[in-house]
Order: structure tokens, then sequence, then C-alpha cells
């Protein structure tokens, strides 16, 4: 049976229960609305932990002033359901006044990987994840913590800031879940209307298309950007944050694959805004 803990406390008492009995731990943070993309990252954790814990907090902190904080789908007897049929120990959601009282006033931020791609159309985004995930991973103290590489740069702030501030835990990347025409399982896309669901898989394919060439060509990496940008426009996306191909490492963009690298892109269908990314 699946426990609901709602503040730091219970949390802390179900994981040192388990620790006694000497329990590995998983955690897997989400804000809700969890899709089949949510439960890969259950499933990966249940295989390689005793205990799962599933955190659900849709974060005030990483949402822009005009962005969909009061629209974001909620549905935490949904969520439930789906954790209880995966056999996850736990879930962890907290009040927003129990992750944020009074008086709080610490922001972590990521410098350098947060330069390119989402960093700069999203201002405060990833401080807002860098600031949550830090907590919750020194609340819930997990072996593992599990992160999908659909928000790829997401996953690569979180590896730097468990590394740079020592907390102990092992960050776990896992492959992106696409519905049978590519596109990314995401809490967004029940956004999409259905003309706009039907042209949203341009963008996976327009990815993979650009991976599989810069594979044979490695220098051809600015027509390759260009070509990415028509095939977008064409399928009726109206507004292109960014089509850039970038090291795995650093997300700095480069021109020639020289190193691990991947093509990323975030664009608009009417008001729902999509990203994904393709390794190279
Ligand atoms: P959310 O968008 O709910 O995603 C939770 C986790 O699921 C993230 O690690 C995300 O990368 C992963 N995920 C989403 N779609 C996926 C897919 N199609 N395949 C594989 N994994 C997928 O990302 C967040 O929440 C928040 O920023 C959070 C990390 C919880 C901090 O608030």
């Amino acid at each position: 049976m699946i426990t609901v803990v709602r503040t730091i406390a219970d949390l802390r008492a179900a994981v040192a229960k388990w620790r006694k009995s000497g329990d590995s731990i998983g955690l897997v943070p989400t804000m809700g609305a969890l899709h089949d993309g949510h439960m890969s990252l259950v499933t990966r954790s249940r295989a390689e932990n005793k205990r799962t814990i599933a955190t659900l907090f849709v974060n005030p902190t990483q949402f822009g002033p005009k962005e969909d904080l009061a629209a974001y789908p909620r549905d935490e007897t949904a969520d439930l359901a789906m954790l209880q049929n995966a056999k996850v120990d736990a879930l962890y959601a907290p009040s927003i006044g129990e992750m944020y009282p009074k008086g709080f006033a610490t922001t972590v931020t990521v410098a350098g990987l947060t330069d390119s791609l989402d960093g700069p159309h999203r201002p405060g985004h990833f401080a807002g994840v860098a600031t949550v995930v830090s907590k919750l991973l020194l609340q819930a103290t997990p072996d593992r913590a599990y992160f999908g590489e659909k928000d790829f740069q997401q996953l690569q702030v979180i590896r730097r800031l468990s590394a740079d501030l020592d907390i102990p835990v092992q960050i776990v990347g896992v492959p992106t879940v696409r519905d049978a025409d590519g596109l990314a399982l995401s809490s967004r896309n029940r956004y999409l209307g259905k003309d706009e669901r039907a042209h949203a898989a341009a963008l996976p394919r327009m990815l993979s298309d650009i991976a599989n060439r810069l594979r044979k060509e490695p220098g051809a990496v600015a027509r390759e950007i260009a070509w990415g940008h028509r095939q977008l426009e064409d399928a009726g996306f109206q507004k292109i944050d960014y089509v850039d191909v970038c090291d795995e490492a650093t997300l700095q963009p480069v021109t020639r694959i020289t190193s691990p690298s991947r093509v990323f892109a975030a664009a608009w269908l009417g008001k729902t805004r999509l990203i994904d990314n393709w390794k190279i």
C-alpha cells in the first residue's frame, strides 16, 4: 500500500525506517499529471532500489510570470492511482508552505549550463528547478534520483548541482518515452488541439533526421539548423525559440560534431511550447 506524506518530518520518518532495515531508496521527482514517461522513471527506480518515493510538487518558482502555473494540469487522485499500481512505496506531496516557509530566502543557481538553450528563453526557470531539486534531494536523501533525458538541460543542471553541493546521490538519466509517431510524452501535450497534435510529430522527425545526417556529415551543423527551422515552419509551428546543436557535457553550441552532442529544439504550436532533443 502506498503511503502519502505531506511534511518533511513524515518523509524523513519513513526514510529512517527503511534505512534501519538496510533498504536502498530511489527518488522520482515530478510535477504530477503523470504519464508513461514519468512511469518509466518509476520502473527504473523500482528495478534499482528496494524502495521508491515519487514526489508531486507543482513548483511555482520555476514558472515565469507569463507561463502556465495556474493552468498546469493537476489530478492527484489519478496520479496516486498510477503510483499505487506501479507499487511505489511513498508519494511525497508537500504544500507550497512546507516547501517555501515564511522567510525562505535561498536560491541555487547553476552557471554556464544555463546560458544556452532554454536558459535565455525562460529567465529564472533553472534557478527554480535547481532550488527545488536541491531541497527534494536533501529532504529525502535517496541513494539514486531519476530524471528524464527529455529535459536534457535540466538533467545536466541537476548533475552539476548535486556534484557541486556534495549531495551524496547518484543522478540517473532515463531515455525519452515517445508516442507511436515520435512525439515525446509530456504533461503539456494535453493542451494541443487535434490539428496541432497531428503536426507536433514534425519536431522529433526533424531532430532525428538532423541527427542521422550529422553522423555522416559532422561539419554540416549550420545547414542542418537552417533546414530544421524550415521543417518546423512548414509544419505550422508559429514561433521557434531555437534549433541548436550542442555538446552534451557543456551544452555550448558546436559548429561541427567532434564530441558527444545532441540536437535540441523548442518551438510553439499555438499556445503550447514543445521541447525535445535527439542524440547524434
Ligand atoms: P515533470 O515535467 O513532471 O517531469 C518529471 C520528470 O519526468 C522529469 O525528470 C522529466 O524529464 C521526466 N519526463 C517527462 N517526460 C518524459 C518522457 N516523455 N520520457 C522520459 N522522461 C520524461 O521536470 C519536472 O517535472 C520538474 O522540473 C521537476 C524536476 C520535478 C522539478 O520541479
